[in-house]
């Protein structure tokens, strides 16, 4: 079985998928929108030091426990201690519950890709995004149509799906953003978004900013679910782990802070608040794009990259499912991204109802869709990436194999490994949950 797993064609193929992962709604969606909740620039220097430092170990950690049990989650979780089995399964489990959020909002995009048409009607675009969560028929088709577009790229394999997609869309989406990067900073006053973003006021300092940062962080590196681990155990045996974990995350980082010049500096110079939350970008954004000339085709152009990066997460979100079901079960690809199309849709359908007609149906005094945001990346990422590192540090012994050459540094990474994320993870998982 294991020698017909199958590998990406090359080390730029595999940078490309792993990239295209992690730069998803993460970095143009959330992360616009909690920087500008947190106090713009002073959260960015945190982020900045968590992810450049700190969130190395763990993405190291998924991508070579996947490369050296070159398995899926729950196998490779097997492979250490058949005990671990159920450790494994917390994988694929998080990947559904995601998706099931995930894919509701890469529904909205598709519908705001398609409103372009008729843009300039609109007046109210708070009023138009309020109406259209609730229109129970809009966002169930928009969600399936999402999910059947990345389960069409995935039940396509390794080299004909997701490479294909990643080779599309992620040079689509440089282009795109080279554009509107562009045009943002030649608006009036866009010096005031780039103000806000670079020059920190450090009076604003919190410690909730450095959770925020560090879940941000996890969500944006795609860390702690599996899918990082699962891209991880296709890659051949010559490709080095710590360089591409590096250029994973200053691609994110990179993308990160593209997507920030070129969304503050619109939203300064039409004096709107940076600070309006999840709709940013579904309804400040659009205010702007409707005040501009030909404000429609740079509408299009914005929500057609935000839905390449959205695809190539959601692929890559979908493949720890279809790995772990296809390869346990021993069914083909085709039938486990059936099975996946089922299961997604019964949850994703009533989250994409949480602000409709389900609105009044709580758990834990949560939407739906809340919810599943809240148990994914306030527990079960945290959880997933607490374990990941407890494992990889104490059981596969994974500084050894990595750092060969400089025992200084792999002590440094073994003690990071074992002891500080652990122990910051459950600082994660306690605030969370409190
Ligand atoms: N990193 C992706 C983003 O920024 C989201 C994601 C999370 C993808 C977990 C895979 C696994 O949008």
């Amino acid at each position: 079985m294991e020698n017909n797993r199958p590998s990406w064609t090359s080390r730029c193929s595999f940078i490309l998928a792993a990239v295209g992962s992690a730069v998803g709604l993460g970095n143009i969606w959330r992360f616009p929108y909690i920087m500008g909740q947190n106090g713009g620039a002073v959260f960015l220097l945190i982020y900045l030091c968590l992810i450049l430092t700190l969130c190395f170990i763990p993405l190291v950690a998924e991508l070579a426990f996947g490369k050296f049990t070159k398995k899926e989650c729950i196998g490779a979780y097997e492979s250490v201690n058949p005990k671990f089995k159920f450790l494994g399964m917390l994988n694929p489990l998080t990947g559904i519950l995601i998706s099931s959020f995930y894919f509701v909002v890469g529904g909205w995009i598709i519908n705001y890709i398609l409103i372009n048409f008729s843009f300039s009607q609109i007046t109210d675009f708070s009023g138009y995004f309020s109406d259209f969560i609730q229109n129970s028929y809009a966002v169930c088709v928009y969600t399936l149509l999402f999910l059947f577009l990345c389960i069409f790229f995935t039940a396509r394999g390794i080299k004909k799906g997701i490479e294909f997609a990643n080779n599309i869309l992620m040079p689509l989406f440089a282009v795109i953003m080279v554009c509107l990067i562009s045009f943002s900073l030649t608006l009036p006053n866009a010096y005031l978004g780039l103000e806000y973003m670079f020059k920190p006021d450090f009076s604003k300092i919190n410690g909730q900013m450095f959770l925020a940062a560090l879940g941000q962080a996890l969500f944006t590196l795609s860390i702690g679910m599996g899918a990082l681990l699962t891209y991880g155990s296709y890659i051949k045996d010559d490709k080095g782990i710590t360089k591409s974990a590096y250029t994973i995350i200053l691609s994110d980082t990179f993308f990160a802070l593209m997507a920030g010049i070129m969304i503050f500096p619109a939203i300064f110079s039409f004096g709107l608040e940076p600070n309006s939350g999840a709709g940013l970008v579904f309804v400040t954004l659009p205010y702007i794009f409707a005040q501009i000339p030909n404000g429609n085709i740079v509408s299009a152009a914005f929500f057609i990259l935000l839905l390449a990066a959205a695809i190539t997460s959601g692929i890559s979100i979908l493949e720890v499912d279809v790995a772990a079901f296809s390869e346990r079960l021993k069914i083909s690809r085709k039938k486990a991204c059936t099975m996946l199309f089922g299961i997604i849709s019964l949850i994703a359908i009533p989250a994409s109802l949480s602000f409709g007609v389900l609105k009044d149906f709580t758990l834990l005094n949560k939407t739906i869709f809340d919810f599943l945001d809240f148990i994914t990346s306030s527990f079960l990422m945290p959880l997933n990436a607490f374990v990941l590192c407890i494992i990889a540090g104490w059981f596969l012994h994974i500084k050894g194999i990595l750092f060969t050459r400089s025992k200084f540094l792999g002590w440094l990474f073994d003690i990071g490994l074992k002891f500080v994320v652990p122990a910051i993870m459950l600082c994660l998982l306690y605030v969370g949950l409190k």
